[in-house]
């Protein structure tokens, strides 16, 4: 509507690695559903698609007033918050995106003004995403060595974030700076992100890596395959405690028990200032069927059940660091995450964030 796109391409990652399809999307409802099947998935690049959600949801009304753009748009962003309960990136863009819509109905003088608004903000929030990811990548590479054996789980690559990820990004930092090694991709059950995702991406980087079942992970430590744990998380409470990807807190457990150092990659756009501890992060629990059938197939026998959290969370004391976008919060509490995130104390700690030189 007058030069505004009122469509969002997504790749449809429930689909991938066999087939590289794109959605043409135009509706909310469409994207709400793609959020919550895992068309788009990965924290941060729910955060963005949301936000070019709300962007729909202004389109779909700009033939008239900015008001009323402005009210389809804080509608659409009502209803895309509905769509999965864990990543904070999600609410933290729909919150970026409902303060803009406020200012929008005041400065704009049509419906088509008000979407220009707010698509200009869903950019912005694109395109920050870029650069933050880019300085994850270059704060945590120097953890890589040659011949260093890392372990991730789920997928916190490319297709996670606006394109580079976070803890995939740490990684494809590290080889851009010449560094081999290989990276062991947890399969991660039972949607298979690190097998189909994880797997595509470092194949078509080329960066040397091999699938684990995610059961494996314990025996790979003990036999000296492993050297660094990097995962990426999905709402970091203000003590540290990290959600992710259910099966990250046992990594964390046995990469403590096999002295191996335990990394979080997340944006500032995953902390979540609201939340004191890992206790009040709401964890998404998913349909039984993810568990009890595999590729469409019913595996288990009839009448069984099935317990399907799509997330845990991993203590801040099982966490080495987190590297984020401002340095890596070492040994992560509540004074190392608010100096990082600069909500106070910022200087009071500063010896806890440590921040490499770029190479
Ligand atoms: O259920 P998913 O596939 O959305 O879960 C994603 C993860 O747990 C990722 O590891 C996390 O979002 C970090 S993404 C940079």
């Amino acid at each position: 509507a007058g030069g505004i796109p009122g469509k969002l391409v997504i790749l449809d990652q429930r689909r991938l690695p066999e087939e590289e399809i794109y959605l043409e999307r135009t509706t909310v409802e469409d994207l709400h559903g793609d959020i919550r099947t895992l068309a788009v998935r990965g924290a941060p690049a729910i955060g963005i698609a949301a936000a070019y959600g709300v962007v729909l949801g202004a389109v779909s009304a700009s033939g008239g007033s900015a008001r009323t753009a402005v009210e389809s748009a804080l509608s659409a962003a009502d209803f895309l918050a509905s769509s999965r309960p864990t990543a904070v990136n999600l609410f933290n863009a729909l919150d970026r995106m409902r303060a803009k819509a406020r200012h929008a109905g005041l400065d704009a003088s049509s419906g088509t003004e008000a979407a220009g608004i707010l698509l200009a903000e869903a950019r912005r929030i694109h395109e920050e995403d870029e650069a933050i990811c880019k300085a994850i990548g270059s704060n945590g590479a120097g953890l890589i060595r040659d011949g260093t054996g890392v372990l991730t789980h789920c997928n916190a690559g490319g297709l996670a974030t606006s394109g580079f990820g976070t803890a995939l990004g740490v990684i494809y930092a590290a080889f851009m700076r010449g560094r081999r090694f290989k990276v062991y991709a947890d399969e991660t059950r039972p949607l298979l992100q690190g097998a189909r995702l994880t797997a595509w991406e470092l194949s078509r980087a080329g960066v040397e890596y091999c699938i684990l079942c995610d059961g494996a992970a314990g025996w790979a430590m003990r036999t000296g395959m492993i050297h660094i744990v990097v995962t990426g998380a999905d709402r970091i409470a203000r003590n540290g405690d990290a959600a992710n990807k259910v099966g990250t807190y046992a990594l964390s457990v046995l990469a403590e028990k096999h002295g191996i150092p335990f990394y979080v990659a997340a944006p500032s756009t995953t902390f979540d200032r609201d939340c004191p501890t890992g206790s009040e992060i709401p964890i998404e629990e998913r349909s039984e069927d993810e568990v009890l059938a595999f590729m469409g197939r019913r595996t288990a026998p009839p009448g069984a059940r099935a317990f399907n959290p799509a997330f845990d969370v991993t203590p801040a004391g099982l966490i080495t660091g987190i590297i984020t976008e401002n340095g890596i919060i070492e040994r992560p509490d509540r004074a190392g995450v608010e100096a990082a995130m600069r909500w106070g104390t910022a200087g009071k700690v500063a010896g806890q964030i440590r921040k490499p030189k770029p190479a």
